[in-house]
């Protein structure tokens, strides 16, 4: 099993602009609507933000947020679970890409020498430098969606690991892949793999849940693409009523020991998210 840190993917700012867009308003609407200086929004999306708990408070009252994350965040001290119970070893594969990170993750029955992947980030040449010596070849691959920084390199990540079988969300296409819609599964040396239609950040979307049914009680894991973020979301620049129906769906649906590995930032949980993700109200 591997464990890593890695910073959040979205800061205060990017939190509030993301949460303006889904309530369809905009720095002056919000400020009018906490009571705040206008001022004191534009730094804060600037990153210069300096809020105390109680402007925190207005500000996830303003835009329906969770108040407790979205203090925490303005505070710089998002808090992070522990990671365990996962049945087979999950590799996070975490790449540079532009001023942030993107990650892909491998899922292997450990010690097994091959695995299954979980996007595969923007470039192969990025991948084979966080890539485990001991995964030599794939099971399959699925996609979460095909934008440039989660399929870049499939061809050569194909080349290189495959032939394997390539999974996309219906309603993304590529030649010789396979569409599945939600609830579909498949199942590679007794780890399976379900589809969830999410969309919301991109039309074709799907999150994808990962169980072990041969050993009891295991944590399942949630691969969640840019739905679903330690402390954040995806933009909602497909649907906003979407992306926000998806997650209330997760945060309803799946076991509070779920551990969300997303394609931006740090593992986490569903318990966690449900108690401190500004989003989750
Ligand atoms: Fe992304």
């Amino acid at each position: 099993m591997v464990i890593e840190r890695a910073p959040l993917e979205d800061e205060l700012g990017d939190v509030l602009e993301k949460a303006m867009r889904l309530a369809g308003c905009d720095g002056p609407a919000l400020a009018a609507r906490a009571g705040l200086d206008v001022a004191r929004i534009r730094d804060a999306m600037d990153y210069r933000s300096d809020f105390t708990c109680a402007e925190a408070s207005r500000l996830a009252a303003a835009l329906g947020l969770n108040e407790v994350g979205l203090a925490a965040l303005a505070g710089g001290r998002y808090p992070l679970p522990e990671i365990t119970g996962l049945p087979f070893c999950l590799y996070p594969l975490r790449m540079p890409y532009g001023v942030g990170v993107v990650n892909a993750y491998l899922v292997a029955d450990c010690p097994q020498s091959h695995g299954i992947l979980f996007d595969t980030g923007a470039d192969f040449s990025q991948l084979c430098r966080v890539w485990p010596k001991n995964i030599k070849k794939l099971d399959a691959v699925f996609i979460t969606h095909a934008e440039t920084e989660h399929i870049g390199g499939l061809t050569e990540v194909l080349a290189a690991f495959g032939p394997a079988p390539v999974y996309l969300p219906a309603g993304a296409n590529r030649a010789g892949a396979i569409n599945l819609s939600e609830g579909e599964r498949a199942e590679f040396g007794g780890i399976e793999v379900r589809a969830l239609h999410t969309p919301g950040h991109a039309a074709a979307h799907n999150c994808y849940s990962v169980m072990m049914h041969r050993v009891a009680g295991a944590t399942p894991l949630l691969v969640s693409g840019d739905l679903l973020f330690a402390g954040s979301v995806g933009g909602c620049y497909f649907s906003a009523p979407l992306l926000r129906e998806a997650l209330r769906r997760l945060f309803a649906d799946l076991p509070a020991a779920t551990v969300v590995a997303p394609g931006h930032g740090p593992l986490t949980t569903i318990r966690h998210e449900r108690s401190y993700n500004p989003f989750a109200v």
